[in-house]
């Protein structure tokens, strides 16, 4: 089975054009994932005048890929982001991840949006481990920062009538293509114009203005937001505290009510995690994901979705058919929170990325929060998200995802991985060295060689082929590319050099 999400079949905005003039507006939004399109949306409710361009469809991005978990707490533990930011911090950033849920809810509501958003339990279950004591950690943190929490034993899941269980109310899940559909119709309604196959080369300032240039076009704009996923503002600074990690997602036909519908996920490292969503006929789709690794550093998505699916057969009762199954990327920060507001760099640009696997909140924290900075306004969140902080309580983090880059640049000196380009079979591709280069090779179904270089056109990074999604991966911050060269996610912006 190839890779195709749940939500892909949603077309978001059919009626988005591509830019072919230069044109001025107050705000420009670059990327139009949940982050650039709930940008969108505050900043124009707010009066000002909006564009928003995408390189690709309209949220065709991660944002496409996800799962759907709207959690009010941080996902890589409530226990171990205390550890570093401290309980007050943890405190602030869990209420504005349940802000950014609350706010869902409201737009769902008024722009009258069908989109399956429910409100539901969250269960945190243990894993295998019996002896892990994260259930107990977790549970003093949560009550900590007087968050609503309850502990349980045993789980509707077969042979977990034992484990250990906590469960926290007012989770959330939704469609998130067909939200975003109904967000970008409601930004439409109020003059916000979407370009779509458009990429941005680069974003510059000159004189209090931002200049937004594609190929196609420039555009001129008191304030730039740039929400693709990745920054392609800022080169190098927040890119050295965040890590892309790719996760894996399959779907299951499941009878209705067969499980109850809540949002489960357990202790293991990485850990599962498993949601339900609406289908037809009284059929629902189980949503069952984990098997997350570093990006690059693995090339066997099929051993991965078969552990995927061992687990999920072993555990839910009545799984029917798996009806899809993909991957995506999230990018992990080394403080677990994302980087939103001012570019380091400028004066009247402003990023929102990172997200630590709660990129939905985290895209509607950032519109909240970018917003209020572009309106000159003060905001309690502005620190705890700051892109140019420096948590020094997170150094062993800092430390621990940048030994990637030295380990890819080291990759240059080692031999290619096939001897020779005759020996690259249709539809694989494979890095081979020519002379003291390396090249990222791949050839076509029709048999045709597509040599580009195999450096990453970001900083450089030693790139790794990922044949389940047909790209190239760059392992340091997450940058992919197509077999043609073409960069598909962020931060490059550049192709691959032609070979
Ligand atoms: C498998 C999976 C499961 C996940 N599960 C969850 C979950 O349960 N809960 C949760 O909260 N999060 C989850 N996440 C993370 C979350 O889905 C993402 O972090 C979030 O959707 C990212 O939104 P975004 O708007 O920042 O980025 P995107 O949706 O990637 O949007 C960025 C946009 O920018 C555009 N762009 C990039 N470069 C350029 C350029 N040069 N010019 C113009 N446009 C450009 C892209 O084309 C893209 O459309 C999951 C992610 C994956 C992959
Ligand atoms: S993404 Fe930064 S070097 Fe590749």
């Amino acid at each position: 089975m190839t890779s195709k999400s749940l939500w892909a079949d949603v077309d978001v905005m059919p009626a988005a054009g591509s830019l072919a003039e230069d044109v001025e507006c107050d705000v420009v939004v670059v990327g139009s994932g949940i982050a650039g399109t709930s940008t969108a949306y505050e900043v124009c409710k707010r009066g000002k005048s909006v564009v928003i361009i995408d390189r690709g469809r309209i949220a065709g991005g991660m944002t496409s890929r996800t799962s759907a978990h709207l959690a009010p707490l941080c996902d890589d533990l409530v226990s171990e982001m205390t550890k570093i930011k401290g309980s007050d911090a943890t405190k602030l950033f869990c209420d504005s991840q349940a802000a950014a849920i609350d706010r869902i809810e409201v737009i769902q509501e008024q722009e009258e949006i069908d989109c399956d958003f429910r409100r539901l339990d969250g269960y945190l279950f243990q894993g295998r481990d019996m002896t892990s004591d994260i259930i107990d950690q977790e549970m003093d943190a949560v009550r900590e920062i007087g968050a609503p929490v309850h502990r349980l034993v045993g789980m509707p899941f077969n042979g977990c009538a034992n484990r250990h269980v906590l469960r926290y109310p007012r989770q959330a899940t939704f469609h998130p293509l067909k939200y975003l559909s109904g967000v970008a119709r409601a930004c439409r309604n109020n003059g916000v114009t979407f370009f779509r196959d458009s990429p941005v080369e680069e974003i510059s300032e000159d004189n209090g203005i931002v200049l937004v240039r594609t190929t196609r076009g420039v555009i001129r704009a008191k304030h730039a937001v740039v929400a693709t996923n990745s920054s392609i503002s800022d080169r190098f600074a927040i890119h050295t505290k965040t890590a892309p990690y790719r996760t894996y997602v399959m779907a299951f036909e499941i009878k209705r009510n067969a499980l109850p519908d809540a949002l489960y996920w357990d202790t293991e490292e990485p850990y599962h995690y498993v949601r339900l969503q609406p289908g037809p006929d009284r059929i629902d789709y189980v949503l069952v994901g984990g098997e997350d690794h570093k990006s690059g550093e693995a090339d066997d998505a099929d051993e991965r979705f078969k552990r995927l699916k061992a687990w999920a057969r072993e555990l839910i009762s009545g799984l029917g058919r798996e009806t899809h199954r993909w991957s995506g990327q999230v990018l992990d920060t080394i403080d677990y929170a994302g980087f939103i507001g001012q570019d380091p760099g400028c004066k009247n640009v402003y990023v929102a990325m990172g997200d630590s696997g709660q990129g939905l909140t985290h895209g509607v924290v950032g519109a909240i929060l970018n917003t209020a900075l572009i309106m000159g306004e003060d905001h309690p969140w502005k620190e705890l998200y700051a892109p140019g902080r420096i948590p020094l309580k997170a150094a062993k983090n800092f430390v621990m995802e940048n030994v990637t880059p030295v380990k890819s640049f080291a990759e240059y000196v080692a031999p290619g991985e096939l001897h020779s380009l005759d020996d690259l079979r249709r539809g694989q591709g494979a890095i081979v060295r020519r002379g003291l280069e390396k090249i990222a090779a791949y050839r076509d179904e029709a048999g045709a060689l597509h040599l580009n270089s195999a450096s990453c056109s970001h900083v450089g990074c030693h790139l790794h082929w990922n044949s389940f999604e047909t790209c190239w991966d760059c392992p340091c911050h997450g940058s992919m590319f197509d077999v043609k060269g073409q960069p598909i996610n962020a931060p490059a912006v550049a192709p691959l050099d032609k070979r």
